[in-house]
């Protein structure tokens, strides 16, 4: 399966990414998460894409397609794969209609007002990224990660003021995506409000997995 998750920063894609990606063993390819992973080694796309992140913006399209049309070409991808974060403006989504065929765009739907709460809780494994949130979704020992024991801390771009301009960004620039999708046939929707494996559950029977 070629899956695109849609939704607002905070909306939960990366949560159920994983849930997916186990069922399906197939990758789980977020452009955040390569985007960190660049600026924490000092490339020269991290260092670029770095004053776009922490002012909430969209880091360019050309930097973007570059790392995906990469990405996608490498042999993990071959079996399918989820897309959590891409294609994330209309001409991203052109572009990936020229290289891939997608079977799904799923849109986790949730409020902007649970948005600004859950990113304040939110946070991350500093080794493996692996996501908590204080209070909706623990880990079983304050401040460590449970799958590898890494320390957990907030992502730089969760501060209230950057998370309101992501969701400004997210309804000009990604929502229309959903329309893009709807208008092939291939837009589903869930609610993602609720507990996180409720919301599981539900993505797992929209996708028929
Ligand atoms: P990215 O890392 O993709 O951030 P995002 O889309 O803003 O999404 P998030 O990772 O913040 O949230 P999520 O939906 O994955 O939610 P999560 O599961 O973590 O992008 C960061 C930046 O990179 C962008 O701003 C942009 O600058 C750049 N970028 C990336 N891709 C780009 C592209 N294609 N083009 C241009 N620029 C790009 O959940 C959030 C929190 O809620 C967690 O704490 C979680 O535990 C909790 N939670 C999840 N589900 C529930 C629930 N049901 N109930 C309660 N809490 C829950």
């Amino acid at each position: 399966m070629k899956l695109i998750l849609l939704g607002a920063p905070g909306s939960g894609k990366g949560t159920q990414a994983a849930f997916i990606c186990e069922k399906l063993s197939i990758p789980s390819i977020s452009t955040g998460a390569i985007l960190r992973e660049a600026i924490k080694n000092g490339t020269q796309t991290g260092l670029k894409a770095k004053e776009y992140m922490d002012a909430g913006k969209l880091v360019p399209d050309d930097i973007i397609l570059g790392i995906m049309e990469d990405r996608l070409a490498e042999p993990d991808c071959a079996n399918g794969y989820i897309l959590d974060g891409f294609p994330r403006t209309i001409p991203q989504a052109e572009a990936l209609e020229k290289i891939a065929s997608i079977d799904c765009a799923l849109s986790i739907e949730v409020s902007d007002s649970e948005i600004e709460q859950r990113m304040t809780g939110r946070r991350v494994c500093k080794d493996c990224g692996k996501t908590f949130h204080i209070t909706g979704n623990p880990p079983k020992k304050e401040g460590i990660c449970d799958d590898c024991g890494g320390e957990l801390i907030q992502r730089d771009d969760d501060n209230p003021e950057t998370v309101r301009a992501r969701l400004t960004v997210y309804h000009n620039e990604t929502e229309p995506l959903k329309s893009f999708y709807e208008g092939r046939g291939k837009l589903r929707r869930v609610n993602g409000v609720g507990s996180v494996e409720d919301i599981r559950d539900s993505v797992f029977e929209t996708l028929g997995i």
